[in-house]
């Protein structure tokens, strides 16, 4: 089999849900920004793409009708690209990279993109109108539960405390207001967005801006602002909105290529990415993912938690980050992943409890934040892994080119 190269990967910010800057700007528009930038950003003929596949978690309204093929010829690429959206709710981002990997793997395509999208300020979480099965549903009502139920779950079944849960969305803060004053998110596209603002005479008028930095962002937080917050999901429970992942909106793309388009182009590559795997476990506690994905991708490549020098682990919710650290020996020696420690190598410039996460987008987010992390640190391998409603993990290695 052959390999694929990323050779492009770029984000928008990612904003806040409703309060943020990008909540008014439609997800076609953020999404055909990440597509054009990526491919700008190396000077390719967008002609010479084969196939777009998109991430998307809730793929309806406004980022329904096969966000993945309008986006496409919304960003003026030839009517000869086709694009598809793919869904696998958070992993959603990672799994087009992955299949637009393996179709350059295979032979089948040279060039191919992957991205993601998600406006939770649009289409909410659950989506518009969901519609549980009624027998499935009484059956096994854990396939629909809410997803702080199911972080809930995790912390009392595995003992999170709520103590853990607050430090570590501390230093997640920590990191990513550190980096974002030092400038290291390399990776964002400054983005063009829109807000509508009332006029004397009560019409709305559009407004155009730029947006070039990731809004949820609360350097001021501090672990005794933490504790006083009260629980979100369950009135004696420990999951709060200081220790979820926040609802943002973003969008996300990448380029991936053969070696042969690589030398043909004269376009250096990245990383590569060497594996992708899925993994199903309860979906009443879907947060320990990670901890089932990451072994399994281990064992795979013939790799050792050791061998691995940067995770971007997604933060849907600290306890279940907590939780999969803990399964990979990854937790106890805090220097892993504080915010004071050099050698870090979890999430070092924060995650989704600071940056946010962006459903369907985040996958496709998470790899072009860990491949210039890799780039600029000289890390050969890097992982990115993240648990998926409905019960699953998913976890991708890449490896760095040089
Ligand atoms: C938990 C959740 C319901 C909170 O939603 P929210 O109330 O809109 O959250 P916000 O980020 O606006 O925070 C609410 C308030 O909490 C407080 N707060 C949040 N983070 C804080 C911090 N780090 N320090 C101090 N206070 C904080 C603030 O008072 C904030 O209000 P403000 O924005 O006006 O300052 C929502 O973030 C959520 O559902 N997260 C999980 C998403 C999810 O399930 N994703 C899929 C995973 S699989």
């Amino acid at each position: 089999m052959r390999d694929a190269y990323i050779v492009s990967a770029v984000r928008t910010p990612g904003c806040r849900r409703g309060k943020g800057a990008l909540a008014q700007t439609r997800p076609e528009d953020l999404l055909i920004q990440a597509l054009n930038g990526a491919v700008e950003k190396i000077g390719l003929d967008k002609g010479e793409i084969d196939d777009v596949m998109i991430g998307c978690a809730f793929p309806e309204a406004e980022q329904g009708l096969n966000v993945g093929r309008i986006a496409v010829q919304m960003a003026g690429f030839p009517d000869s690209v086709s694009g598809a959206t793919v869904n696998r709710f958070c992993a959603s981002g990672l799994e087009s990279i992955a299949q637009s990997a393996m179709r350059i793997m295979c032979g089948w395509s040279e060039v191919a993109m992957a991205g993601g999208i998600e406006s939770m300020s649009i289409v909410p979480m659950g989506g518009n109108m969901p519609r549980p099965h009624p027998d499935w549903s009484k059956k096994n009502p854990d396939v629909y539960v809410s997803m702080g139920i199911t972080a809930e779950n995790v912390a009392t079944r595995y003992k999170i405390t709520r103590q853990m849960q607050d430090d570590f969305a501390y230093h997640s803060q920590m990191k990513a207001a550190a980096a974002q004053k030092n400038g290291l998110f390399t990776e964002i596209l400054p983005t063009k967005a829109f807000k509508f603002t009332e006029k004397k005479d009560g019409t709305y008028v559009r407004e155009e801006f730029i947006q070039n930095f990731d809004d949820g962002v609360r350097g001021d937080t501090t672990i005794e602002g933490l504790a006083k917050l009260r629980p979100a999901f369950s009135a004696l429970g420990s999951v709060t909105a200081g220790n979820s992942s926040q609802t943002t909106d973003g969008a996300a793309a990448s380029v991936i290529m053969s070696g042969d388009a690589c030398k043909k182009y004269g376009i250096k590559p990245l990383a590569k990415l060497v594996c992708y795997v899925t993994a199903g476990v309860k979906a009443d506690e879907m947060g320990v993912g990670p901890a089932y994905a990451i072994p399994k991708l281990l064992k795979k490549v013939g790799l050792d938690v050791k061998d691995i020098g940067l995770f971007e682990v997604n933060e849907a919710f600290a306890s279940q980050a907590i939780y999969c650290c803990q399964q990979l020996g990854l937790y106890d020696n805090k220097a892993e992943w504080s915010s004071d420690s050099d050698s870090r190598r979890i999430n070092i410039n924060g995650g989704a409890i600071a940056l946010g996460h962006p459903l369907g987008c985040t996958g496709s987010k998470l790899a072009a934040t860990l491949i210039a992390n890799m780039q600029k640190k000289g890390v050969k391998y890097g992982i990115e892994s993240m648990c998926i409603g409905g019960g699953m993990g998913a976890a991708a290695l890449f490896e760095l080119c040089q």
